[in-house]
């Protein structure tokens, strides 16, 4: 394998120390990343110690292969929206160059903007964390000027949900068996729900997030690349343009449930409450949140999938912060059995498949012969956990940006057609058309939710 650089603008940030670092370091130790070095870039004043430090840190417990990235990694101060800087950047690199943009989009752009000034080295892959752009028109652009810098195939849009092991399992549940795929269908599927529910708050990232809402954060990207993988025909294979049509191709199809987004949304955001014995303030008290912004931290949407496979099937999307319960999962529900012979009674449940994620399990929710009386009909779980993927999300996504594998990005025109899907809700919510529900912090969410109870 060839040497590689991965340079990373916006080194200082909490995406790098969270997500993208940790899930270096057990790549690196995993194997198959070569020869790697690590060069970190940002306007702090660090120094290399510093930044090792941090690396170090992030990568916590690893081995030999991580330590000797972590020992020799470089850090260069520089405005990465100035193109002598970035030039800086450009001649320190080693052997074949990926750029992480660990950055907000209007820095990226910035950033994309100075390079072609200065033009990339042939064989450049540029990585970009969601939110890509802020609309459907700041995505286009974005698109184009990313175009101008490299092909589309070296482009990386990432964020750490394509690489959740139990989001990728949705295909081998799907495509391995025989048993689930013939049914996934209108004839035999009620309504699909996909659910984000978490019990934590803001977490002091209101920097970012007050910009962004549930919404965005949450539906505009992970949501909507789940749906795509429950909605999606088969591919002939897992390549990157086998799959990524497939999933370009339904998302295409998706839409607004009636167009409406009045009765297919809802917004929300949390009072202050309490979450075990964590006491929330209201959002809008939240240290760095403009209250009169609006931003929710709950979001709902009823989408259509126009196909012969899913027309007539609501898809109900939802995410929401500082709940009183975590519930993170994909539910399949089915149609009633078309007829219950006379004589067997029992409860009315209806089967469910459920993908749980975190934790990483698949349930099957159906109606048997149970103990006693074998006419009466009791509902039962069949359940197992998925064993933990090899590496963490992150990890999985650098290794396809190492490997020079698209598969697991987002292509530019899906990018788009994300924003396309939400955009209606956006303008509805922003124009006061669709009122800004609240809850308390460690409830079950607003009580006008479009989710069934
Ligand atoms: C991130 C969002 O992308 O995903 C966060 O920005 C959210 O707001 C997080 O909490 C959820 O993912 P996970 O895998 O950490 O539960």
């Amino acid at each position: 394998m060839t040497a590689q650089t991965l340079l990373i603008l916006g080194a200082s940030g909490d995406l790098t120390a969270r997500l993208l670092l940790p899930g270096l370091g057990r790549l690196v130790d995993a194997g198959g990343v070569g020869d790697l070095t690590l060069l970190g870039s940002g306007t702090d004043d660090w120094d290399d110690g510093t930044w090792r430090d941090r690396v170090r840190e992030s990568f916590g417990t690893v081995g030999e292969a991580a330590g000797a990235v972590a020992d020799s990694a470089r850090y260069l101060t520089a405005d990465v929206t100035r193109a002598d800087d970035l030039k800086r950047l450009l001649d320190a690199r080693d052997g074949e160059l990926v750029i992480f943009f660990a950055l907000p989009p209007a820095v990226t752009a910035k950033a994309c903007t100075a390079l072609r000034e200065i033009g990339l080295p042939a064989g450049t892959r540029l990585v970009l964390e969601k939110p890509f752009g802020v609309d459907e028109a700041s995505a286009r652009s974005l698109n184009e000027l990313l175009g101008e810098l490299v092909p589309e195939g070296q482009i990386h849009r990432v964020d750490h949900f394509l690489g959740k092991s139990t989001v990728l399992n949705i295909l081998g549940l799907r495509f391995a068996n025989r048993i689930f795929e013939p049914v996934l269908n209108n004839e035999h599927v009620e309504s699909v729900d996909i659910v984000f529910d978490e019990d934590l708050g803001l977490e002091s990232r209101a920097g970012y997030y007050d910009g962004a809402g549930a919404l965005v954060d949450m539906i505009q990207s992970h949501l909507l690349q789940i749906l795509a993988l429950i909605a999606m025909d088969a591919p002939p294979s897992l390549d990157a343009h086998e799959f990524r049509d497939r999933k370009a191709q339904v998302l295409r199809a998706t839409h607004l449930w009636g167009d409406d987004p009045s009765t297919a949304t809802r917004r929300a955001r949390y009072t202050a409450g309490q979450i075990g014995d964590r006491r929330l303030p209201s959002y809008a008290d939240e240290p760095g949140v403009d209250a009169a912004r609006g931003t929710e931290t709950l979001a709902e949407l009823v989408l259509a999938v126009d196909t012969w496979r899913w027309a007539g099937v609501p898809f109900r999307l939802r995410s929401g912060k500082a709940l009183g319960s975590r519930r993170k999962e994909a539910v399949i529900t089915f149609k009633p059995a078309p007829f219950v012979p006379v004589g067997l009674s029992g409860p009315d449940r209806p089967d469910r498949l459920r993908v749980l994620f975190s934790p990483d399990r698949i349930e099957l929710d159906i109606d048997i012969n149970g103990p006693g009386d074998p006419f009466v009909l009791d509902p039962v779980t069949l359940g197992s956990d998925f064993g933990s993927g090899e590496l963490p999300p992150y990890g999985e996504v650098l290794r396809g940006v190492l490997d020079d594998d698209p598969t697991l990005s987002v292509r530019g025109d899906t990018a788009e057609v994300c924003w396309r899907i939400v955009e209606p809700a956006l303008a509805a919510w922003r124009a006061g058309d669709v009122p800004l529900l609240e809850y308390p912090a460690g409830s079950t969410g607003p009580e006008d939710s479009l989710l069934p109870g």
